[in-house]
């Protein structure tokens, strides 16, 4: 299996945090009259390979005793491409987009595990391999809104998502979506008080928030530091 290693200990809770949404959205779901003639799709657009190893880890070798792995050992490092494929009720559809052809060919395999189940049996599972944006926006646009709703799950790296991808799921006012901001990760890295970011950076923020006023943010941000000094010194 192809290591992916992400994360640490608040990855484990974001992952059970999605979990447990999940699980509620599909008992909603599935007990509501109205909403259970509508097609419920699950989209995990930086969907990784399904498993994890938390970054900290050492890398990997053979258990030196692995008839005492515990399965709770296996439950942890559970990605988020599993955990919503044994949510139970299951989704009617499930969208998984990667862009890595190693880390896709992974998600494949774990995917063909479900599909033989027959808790599946009407259920579609799609993998594909791509750019998340780009594929979800025409997505969005091309899916029958009328008869169906999803949940989205984009859990990107870093700055990796655009704000036209945000513009696109908002217009089909059928989503529910989960973004994991890279906050301390790369916006407040690149906002320093110093220098407002030029070039790929700066391109990098501006397709994020979908405008430059950031750039003004930041010289604001450095004024008000200004002032904050200013005080300090009274
Ligand atoms: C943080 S990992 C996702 C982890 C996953 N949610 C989980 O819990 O197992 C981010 C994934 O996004 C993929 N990725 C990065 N940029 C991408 C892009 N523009 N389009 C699609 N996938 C991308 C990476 O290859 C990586 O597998």
């Amino acid at each position: 299996m192809t290591d992916h290693r992400f994360g640490g200990d608040w990855t484990a809770d974001k992952l059970e945090r999605v979990r447990k949404y999940l699980k509620a959205y599909m008992t909603i779901f599935s007990g509501n009259e109205r909403a259970r003639k509508l097609t419920p799709i699950y989209v995990d657009a930086f969907a990784g390979t399904g498993y994890r190893t938390p970054a900290s880890d050492p890398p990997p070798d053979k258990p030196l005793f692995p008839e005492l792995e515990e399965p709770e050992t296996k439950a942890f490092l559970k990605g988020s491409a599993r955990i919503a494929l044994e949510v139970e009720p299951p989704f009617k559809r499930y969208l998984f987009i990667e862009r890595d052809p190693e880390r896709a060919k992974e998600l494949e395999k774990l995917v063909n595990e479900f599909r033989g189940r027959v808790q599946f049996k009407e259920r579609n599972i799609e993998v594909v391999e791509a750019e998340a944006n780009e594929y979800l926006i025409q997505w969005c646009r091309q899916n029958n809104w009328q008869s169906s709703r999803a949940v989205v799950f984009l859990d990107p790296y870093g700055m990796q998502v655009s704000w036209d991808l945000i513009e696109a799921l908002g217009q089909t006012r059928a989503v529910d979506l989960w973004l994991l901001f890279p906050l301390g990760m790369a916006v407040n890295r690149l906002l320093t008080r110093n220098q407002p970011p030029t070039g790929p950076w700066a391109n990098a923020l501006t397709r994020m928030f979908g405008t430059n006023d950031w750039s003004s943010f930041s010289v604001c941000s450095q004024r008000c530091a200004t002032v904050r000094s200013i005080r300090f010194r009274s």
